[in-house]
């Protein structure tokens, strides 16, 4: 399919999604939102694809929401499309998206990178919720999801200030994995997919599913979650051959059921 406003390509397994606003920083706009969702509809119902990597430019990864197109919204075009709700079919995705960040993440950008499964950083990745000094808030999950990740204080002075976060600070707080040269993050974080690609399906799905659950529920609520759906893989032929695999001392081949 053909995107305004992205770049798609499969490569492999692996399905490569490139933010491609660059005039705007890859501000992010109605177009980008559309367009990001059919390409993680096609994703996820393509079984030739197992994983997904999200980019941006060396630049920016997303500068943020499109301040152009919301500056001059009232309060009833906000709440009454219920604006950003789109959003959450994004992070609907079952099968895991990684997010490769060099530049500026900002506002939107960071909410997005946010709602991938984990975030790869450039050593020239900066992060932050600078929205206080457009005189609003975050309006994508910022201030919920940068709260679990980092933590209330740093959350809070990054909400508060507007301050940036560079790569080494995001790696200390825990908002990123890993931090890589900006040359090669593109390279590291297909490579990394490619590993994730190689996996069980039916794994990958569940492990996405299972380490998410740890953020919307209760230990106890989360650990049981966790066993049943384990309980449930011994049901399916990859668990069979995975084991059988290991102790034959040779790798696994899946058929996905
Ligand atoms: C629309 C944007 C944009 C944005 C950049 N641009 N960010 N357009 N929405 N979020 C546009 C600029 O207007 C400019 O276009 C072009 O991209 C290049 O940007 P510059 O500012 O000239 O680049 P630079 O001087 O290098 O500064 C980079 C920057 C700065 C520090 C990232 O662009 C910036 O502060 N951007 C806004 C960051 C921000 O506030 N994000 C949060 C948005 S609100 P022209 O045509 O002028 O050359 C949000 C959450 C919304 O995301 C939730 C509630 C509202």
């Amino acid at each position: 399919a053909d995107y305004e406003t992205i770049l798609v390509e499969q490569r492999g397994a692996v399905t490569l999604v490139t933010l491609n606003r660059p005039k705007a920083l890859n501000a992010l706009n109605s177009q980008v939102l559309s367009d990001l969702l059919a390409a993680m509809a096609a994703f996820d119902a393509d079984d030739s694809q197992r994983c997904a990597v999200l980019t941006g430019s060396e630049k920016a990864f997303a500068a943020g929401a499109d301040i152009k197109e919301m500056q001059h919204q009232g309060f009833a075009d906000m709440y009454g499309h219920d604006f950003f709700a789109g959003w959450d079919r994004f992070t609907r995705t079952r099968k895991p998206i990684i997010a490769a960040v060099a530049g500026y993440a900002l506002g939107g950008g960071c909410e997005v990178a946010m709602m991938c499964d984990f975030i790869l950083a450039a050593d020239t990745a900066k992060f932050g919720q600078p929205e206080v000094k457009l005189a609003v808030t975050p309006g994508m999950g910022g201030s919920q999801r940068l709260t679990r990740a980092v933590g209330k204080a740093k959350a809070m002075e990054m909400c508060l200030t507007g301050r940036m976060m560079d790569a080494e600070e995001a790696e200390r707080a825990g908002l990123v994995s890993r931090i890589v040269p900006a040359a090669d993050l593109v390279e590291e974080a297909m490579k990394t997919a490619t590993t994730i690609a190689e996996m069980a399906p039916l794994a990958a799905i569940a492990n996405k599913e299972m380490v998410n659950a740890a953020y919307e529920t209760t230990l106890s609520a989360g650990v049981q979650f966790e066993r049943r759906l384990f309980h449930g893989l011994f049901g399916s032929a990859d668990q069979k051959e995975g084991m059988a695999a290991f102790v034959e001392k040779r790798p696994g081949k899946w058929t996905g059921k």
